[in-house]
């Protein structure tokens, strides 16, 4: 367990021995666009800075971090630091946040604490998205959104006391279990559908809606975090749009992409980016970088799989429609009421979703322990001054939109376990010349492949009645399933590939391909069936987007 030394400077009024209180220092209603200028000075906190919108236009200085304000709320009544916290296991990584799982030692109340460096947040001015982050998230209070309870800060950081979401997030558990079953894929869109028309009921746009900000809690609903992308629309000013680009690339809508403006509809298109990416297990613009991402996205070209349930691909060709102003949900589509009678939803009832017991989820996604070894981390300080860029979302769109990448051929392929690749498929023709001389020269199991790219490739069992053999399964373009035999090096067959066929994955480890005339019975060793089936259907998708008549 890790004390540090008491020099906290502030703290929101509300704190963790009063869990239920929302932080106060929130924004006025009508609040002006500049996230600066909407702190209430009696209760702000030492940061940001109040010097309205030039601090905010430039980001705040220096000395308007270093030093903590003087005047502190008088009857504020206690006074939080991170010493009277017991740091545990990183939660979460930023681009200049760090998100620690925390317990309160007075009241044993588990936290995530978000924390900040002032420095960082200066350096790369990003000081209006922490402000904006704290305005927005103290005017929440919904069950299916991660509650701000305190705040508080040091001479170097800043603390945010968010609620624990102890079940990780929507995107490793379909990493860890697949697509979802129907009534859970249902289950899970609806209650986003619901989170989303409070949110923009509070004229509050998310502006990165994705499956890892959405959390799973200790019941499994669902905890919508990461708000400093979000944009708080001012009413008085009848304002619809909110300027300058944030979003993650697969989940960006044509509009920010277009004309770098966002409005509540383009919450609607990452909806139905999530809404595909639970039923079929992947986003519907996959592709190697941004660049081809953001070019999917303006053409509108991605794919359903054969299996995808027929009234999620309704709801989701709805959903994902260029003109902002023909989703359904939308103002003009007859807003949430169009969106929630949809039939996707028909066995829902919207009204006490929070209190239903979400679809049974198996017991091994769930978090088993009981967090008591997941305290005494020492080396969170550490980890964040060490944490610099990652996927995070607050860079410009249009430098990122016009620059084409170029990255040598190795950056396509994963190496995994023994004799096991995978390839990202975005690779261009005169790329696929340089990867296929690559695999021709050192590749082992070329010689079975008729000289097609191998894609993915691992030993599998194959199970044929009571008896599985170890083969070697080369995924190639084509496509083509091929199996050797990895002891006599023999080629033993091919699952014949057709637009019929598809892959399901059954637990960790058996998957099975599915074809007109027979299923194929698979065990991974490795335990990653589901990556089998995802680079099954990724093929799919590609070889439907190339000849969409082999699609029918
Ligand atoms: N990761 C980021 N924020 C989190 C939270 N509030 N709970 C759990 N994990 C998180």
């Amino acid at each position: 367990m890790r004390r540090l030394p008491r020099r906290s400077v502030a703290s929101s009024p509300a704190g963790p021995s009063c869990p239920g209180t929302r932080l106060e220092a929130c924004a006025p209603v009508c609040a002006s666009p500049s996230p600066a200028m909407q702190l209430d000075p009696a209760v702000t906190p030492a940061w940001p800075p109040t010097d309205a919108a030039a601090a905010a236009e430039a980001g705040p200085s220096l000395t308007d971090l270093d030093s903590p304000r003087k005047d502190q709320h008088p009857e504020q009544p206690w006074r939080k630091g991170p010493e009277d916290f017991a740091f545990g296991k990183v939660l979460g990584e930023g681009s200049f946040a760090i998100v620690v799982l925390a317990r309160d030692l007075a009241t044993s109340k588990d936290y995530a604490i978000k924390i900040l460096e002032k420095k960082q947040i200066i350096r790369e001015k990003k000081a209006q998205y922490v402000t904006s982050e704290r305005d927005v998230m103290s005017r929440l209070d919904h069950p299916f959104f991660v509650k701000l309870y305190f705040t508080f800060q040091d001479e170097e950081k800043l603390y945010f006391g968010l609620s624990y979401a102890k079940n990780g997030d929507l995107q490793r558990y379909v990493q860890k279990l697949g697509p979802l079953a129907e009534p859970c894929a249902q289950f899970y869109s609806a209650e986003i559908v619901s989170a989303l028309e409070y949110l923009h009921g509070q004229e509050i746009i998310h502006r990165d809606l994705k499956p890892e900000n959405i959390l799973l809690n200790a019941e499994m609903h669902i905890q919508i975090t990461d708000f400093g992308s979000a944009k708080i629309l001012a009413p008085c000013s009848k304002q619809a749009r909110a300027n300058s680009f944030v979003g993650t690339a697969h989940y960006v809508s044509p509009e920010l992409l277009m004309e770098q403006s966002a409005c509540k509809s383009s919450d609607l298109w990452a909806l139905g980016c999530v809404v595909y990416y639970l039923v079929a297990g992947l986003s519907p613009f996959e592709a190697r970088n941004e660049y081809l991402i953001f070019q999917k996205i303006i053409k509108l070209a991605y794919y359903f799989p054969e299996q995808f349930f027929p009234k999620a691909k309704d709801l989701v060709g709805k959903l994902l429609v260029s003109d902002s102003t023909n989703r359904l949900g939308c103002e003009e589509m007859g807003s949430y009421a169009a969106l929630k009678a949809h039939p996707f939803f028909e066995n829902i009832s919207w009204d006490d979703l929070h209190l239903q017991i979400p679809p049974q989820v198996p017991g091994s996604f769930l978090s088993t322990s009981e967090d008591e070894n997941d305290f005494g981390n020492d080396d969170i300080f550490q980890s964040l001054a060490s944490s610099s860029s990652s996927s995070h979302s607050f860079a410009a769109v249009q430098p990122r939109l016009l620059q084409r990448p170029t990255a040598p051929v190795e950056g396509y392929i994963h190496e995994l376990e023994e004799n096991s690749l995978e390839l990202d498929l975005e690779f261009s023709e005169e790329e696929k010349k340089l990867l296929l001389q690559k695999q021709a020269s050192g590749n082992p199991w070329h010689q079975f492949v008729n000289n097609h790219l191998i894609l993915k490739m691992g030993p599998v069992d194959k199970r044929k009645g009571l008896f599985a053999r170890r083969r070697q399964l080369l995924l190639t373009e084509g496509p083509h399933l091929y199996y050797v035999d990895p002891i006599s090096k023999v080629l033993k067959g091919e699952i014949p590939w057709s637009a019929q066929l598809w892959a399901e994955a059954k637990n960790f480890k058996t998957f099975y391909v599915h074809t007109p005339n027979r299923t194929y019975h698979l065990i991974d060793p490795n335990g990653n069936a589901h990556k089998w089936c995802q680079k099954i259907q990724e093929v799919c998708q590609r070889r439907c987007q190339d000849h969409p008549q082999a699609a029918v």
